[in-house]
């Protein structure tokens, strides 16, 4: 018997609406019916599908099952709006939005079509974020107490020459980078209610920080700090530690540092540090790398979508989960601004 597969739009054919069309090839039960870009080039030609330039026109000739949107930062809201406004299921790319009170009119319009939204922070498809979440959940590292995250990289200048959209408000390397960091913790250890942050602006002139750095605190009295830049030669970030993309040299260090009461952990290379027998820091300490199986975060996120689409699972990641983080960044850039200290409401 044939089955039917799942029919996915892409609509924004740069960077990673190319990463999410070969995901969508590596899933068995997905094909890709449509593309949607403002403007067509060499790529989208090669491209084994229809193609719109607007996702209205799409919607006038196509049945989709679901769109995935990996259209600039700024346009998420807008293109999230007509996707949901034709009743189909939808995968926005991080970050939802770039103001919290625009996802919660994504949320409510969501609400009223009775459409699911789920958000591409992909790396909580990683079995690296499973495998953590499940040690820290099981009390290996007892009491987490402190986090450090760092997401450092630099960006070469075509990397915005490319796209100016980059340089512009709203894709520094908190909204690009940073999100996923923030939205990671999220996932391991709940909300923050509290930051404190500086930032610098960016030096080659864009209208973002390239460097920042912040004291946060969460609701369960975990405190953490970051320092991102988009501008540091460095391979403490997700991107270089990770392995999830090969277009970046991989290297053993870490980009989280996890500290309990019982031991600590590294992130992503997951390894966990204890003293020897109810040691303290006079008595030898060691670590364990522990193992798991690796598997594509892309293509897990899109097997995950079209179980969304199926109704046979609810999205990992909500339009409201993802909010949190996009308010944390707003207090954040706030903190900066103000110099002072910002709580969060909860
Ligand atoms: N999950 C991740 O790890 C990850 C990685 C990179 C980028 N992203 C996100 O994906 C999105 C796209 O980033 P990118 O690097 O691919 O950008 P890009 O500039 O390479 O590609 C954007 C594409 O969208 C098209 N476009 C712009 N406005 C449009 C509109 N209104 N309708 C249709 N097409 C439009 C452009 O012509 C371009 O082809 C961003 O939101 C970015 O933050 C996520």
């Amino acid at each position: 018997m044939k089955i039917r597969k799942i029919k996915l739009a892409v609509v924004g054919i740069g960077v990673m609406g190319i990463k999410h069309i070969d995901a969508i090839n590596k899933t068995s039960n997905a094909k890709l019916t449509a593309v949607v870009d403002f403007k067509k080039n060499s790529i989208i030609n090669k491209i084994n599908s229809n193609f719109y330039f607007s996702i209205k026109d799409m919607f006038k000739s196509e049945t989709i099952d679901g769109v995935i949107i990996a259209t600039p930062n700024s346009s998420h809201f807008k293109d999230g709006l007509e996707v949901i406004r034709h009743k189909c299921p939808v995968l926005i790319e991080k970050p939802i939005t770039i103001r919290s009170m625009d996802t919660d009119k994504l949320i409510n319009e969501a609400k009223k079509k009775k459409v699911q939204i789920l958000v591409g922070h992909h790396r909580r498809h990683n079995p690296v974020m499973l495998k953590a979440k499940e040690l820290i959940d099981n009390n290996l590292l007892g009491k987490v107490r402190t986090v450090n995250i760092n997401c450092q990289m630099f960006k070469p200048n075509n990397y915005f020459k490319e796209a100016h959209w980059k340089k512009n408000d709203g894709a520094g390397p908190i909204f690009v980078n940073l999100i996923h960091d923030l939205d990671l913790m999220n996932f391991l250890f709940g909300k923050i209610i509290k930051v404190f942050s500086m930032s610098q602006n960016s030096l080659r002139g864009f209208a973002n920080e390239d460097v920042s750095g912040a004291v946060l605190e969460f609701k369960n009295g975990i405190i953490a700090t970051f320092l991102t830049s988009d501008s540091v030669a460095s391979p403490w970030s997700w991107e270089l530690t990770a392995r999830e993309n090969d277009i970046y040299p991989s290297t053993e260090e870490s980009s989280y540092l996890i500290g309990g009461t019982k031991a600590s952990m590294s992130l992503p290379n997951l390894k966990l540090w204890q003293h020897s027998k109810n040691g303290h820091w006079f008595t030898p300490i060691s670590s364990t790398k522990y193992p798991y199986k690796f598997s594509d975060p892309l293509v897990n996120q899109i097997e995950h979508f079209c179980k969304v689409i199926e109704k046979k699972e609810k999205p990992i990641i909500t339009a409201s989960i993802a909010n949190e983080t996009i308010k944390v960044i707003e207090a954040i850039k706030l903190s900066s601004k103000s110099k002072k200290l910002v709580e969060l409401k909860n």
